[in-house]
């Protein structure tokens, strides 16, 4: 029997794949990414067994319980990810908290409630927590949830575990006090501390769908970053329809720096802040 490693992905089935993942995921793939695919993919259909792509989308379909379109999420995506990643945009963040914090108290209320997107590994969503807690806004009898979602399983599982390595701090180079103040190292790694750990929750769901937001309504803040750049102008639509719903009327929707909505939505409202556009939901679509 011919091993899946040893014979290549043809045009056809690259095709199929490639439509498969863009009606699943919204991810497109540009370009001859044959190769790509192929080293991402064979080891998986070796397990299963398969000896051909064509196969595998087959199987991937007929499996009912959705579990294999799972293992193809985590297969495919790409997770690249790191803490205080375009810190320019966490600034503003925080300046934003203060809002957030007078629009609760008009409103008599306690509980902060922020999503993150398309959160891979969990860093985005920590680095949305340090910087809560840091605030010193939302203490004692606050109700803080932070939500991370992805699709990715593997990804979500090692967001779950909150320890990682060097290389998701990128973002705070040279900043080493940094990661010791909100991380305890562990030989090679690093283990988020335990208040900057609470309040996060991870789930595995695909953002185009409506049902992985349950429960999550009236978000004070969204950040949906770097993933953008990767969907179909159609999987980005559905996106931002989620999006709006689960945003509180005074929300803030935070995109990726090279993802800009202008001309794209009428959903959303760019406001620049100190050089910086958030949105803001526009209420009238509702
Ligand atoms: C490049 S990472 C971005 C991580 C983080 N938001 C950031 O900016 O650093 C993109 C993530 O989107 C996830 N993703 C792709 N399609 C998705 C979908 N339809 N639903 C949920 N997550 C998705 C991938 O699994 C991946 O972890």
């Amino acid at each position: 029997m011919t091993d899946i490693k040893d014979s290549y992905i043809s045009e056809g089935e690259f095709q199929l794949l490639r439509e498969l993942i863009k009606k699943e995921f919204g991810l497109q793939i540009k370009g001859d990414k044959r190769l790509t695919l192929h080293a991402r993919l064979a080891h998986r259909l070796h397990i299963l067994g398969l000896t051909s792509y064509a196969d595998y989308c087959n199987f991937v379909r007929a499996d009912s319980s959705g579990a294999e379109l799972q293992e193809l999420a985590s297969h495919v995506t790409n997770n690249e990810t790191f803490f205080f990643r375009e810190k320019a945009q966490f600034d503003i963040f925080s300046h934003v908290l203060e809002d957030i914090k007078k629009e609760k108290q008009k409103k008599k209320r306690q509980d902060l409630k922020i999503l993150s997107l398309a959160c891979s590994t969990g860093e985005e969503a920590y680095t949305l927590n340090i910087l809560v807690q840091l605030s010193g806004l939302f203490l004692w009898n606050w109700d803080v949830r932070i939500t991370g979602i992805d699709i990715s399983r593997i990804a979500v599982e090692k967001a779950k575990k909150a320890i990682y390595s060097k290389n998701s701090f990128r973002g705070i180079n040279g900043e080493s006090g940094q990661i010791q103040k909100y991380f305890t190292c562990e030989g090679e790694l690093y283990r988020l501390k335990q208040p900057f750990a609470k309040n996060v929750e991870f789930r595995l769901g695909n953002i185009m769908c409506e049902d992985a937001y349950a429960g999550l309504e009236g978000a004070d803040a969204v950040f949906c970053r770097n993933l953008f750049i990767y969907m179909s102008p159609d999987a980005i639509g559905k996106v931002l329809v989620n999006c709006y719903r689960s945003l509180s009327d005074t929300g803030y929707l935070f995109v990726g720096s090279s993802e800009s909505l202008i001309n794209k939505t009428d959903l959303f409202i760019p406001r620049l802040v100190n050089g910086v556009i958030v949105y803001r939901k526009n209420v009238k679509k509702n």
